[in-house]
């Protein structure tokens, strides 16, 4: 539970969306702990009316408000939103970045100041809570920190802890593995209707079959080789 800690969103596209649908699902926050930030109006407007969170169009309102800070954006886009928000951020919010490819300390060195950061890459499967996500802390993250992290992400699936230096190569793999796994279904479903099934059936046996084989090895514990 994140008690009475208010959670800031600053984007909320596919994986803001899929966060605050696990943080309500998972019951660690209530809707009104939770304060989010788009520039789309229209896309604010329908999280607020779906989750009954609060949403601002004003990204810094969401950091002075929030005792934690989730920054949802595109990497793209980090600089100008770290720019944007700096002048709120201090050591006593804990800021966590789920942009793909942007060090801690690009954001340190954006914001010019000594921030409580953590960086975490998530993939898309958060958003049915089957996500996978890697957690790397910065040089002023508690142990406490982390797992408040931890729990964030336990909510849209299973979480791990890892040198940041490391967090690249969890985008490769898990980051972006989701879409291989697309690949595999895609063609294991093409090559069932080459040879007559139907195309829903040959999704439902295509599917199936992975998520079977995945959970096979998750609750055996055996090698995949
Ligand atoms: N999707 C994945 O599989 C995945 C996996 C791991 C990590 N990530 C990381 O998660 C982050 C978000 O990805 P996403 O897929 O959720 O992206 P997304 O769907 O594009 O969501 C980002 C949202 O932020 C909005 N936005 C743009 N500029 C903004 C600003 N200045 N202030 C506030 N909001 C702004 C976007 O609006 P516009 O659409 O108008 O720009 C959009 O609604 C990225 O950094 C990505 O690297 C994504």
């Amino acid at each position: 539970m994140l008690k009475n800690r208010q959670v800031g969103l600053v984007g909320t596209g596919n994986m803001g969306e899929a966060l605050i649908h696990g943080l309500l699902h998972g019951h660690l926050c209530r809707p009104d702990q939770i304060l989010c930030s788009d520039v789309r109006p229209e896309r604010l407007k329908a999280i607020r009316e779906k989750y009954g969170v609060k949403g601002t169009s004003h990204n810094t309102e969401v950091v002075k408000q929030s005792d934690i800070i989730i920054l949802a954006v595109k990497p793209q886009i980090m600089k100008q939103v770290v720019d944007e928000i700096a002048k709120y951020l201090d050591l006593s919010k804990l800021i966590i970045s789920i942009a793909a490819g942007v060090p801690l300390e690009a954001i340190e060195s954006c914001a010019k100041k000594e921030l409580k950061l953590i960086r975490v890459m998530p993939n898309i499967c958060v958003s049915v809570r089957e996500g996978v996500s890697a957690i790397a802390g910065g040089k002023h993250t508690q142990r406490e920190d982390l797992m408040l992290a931890k729990t964030i992400f336990d909510s849209v699936g299973k979480s791990l802890f890892i040198e940041e230096y490391l967090l690249d190569a969890v985008t490769g793999l898990s980051g972006s593995g989701p879409a291989y796994i697309f690949l595999i279904i895609d063609a294991l479903a093409d090559a069932g209707v080459k040879v007559g099934l139907s195309r829903d059936d040959t999704l439902i046996l295509a599917s199936q079959t992975v998520l079977g084989a995945a959970k096979m090895l998750i609750e055996t514990g055996e090698h995949p080789g």
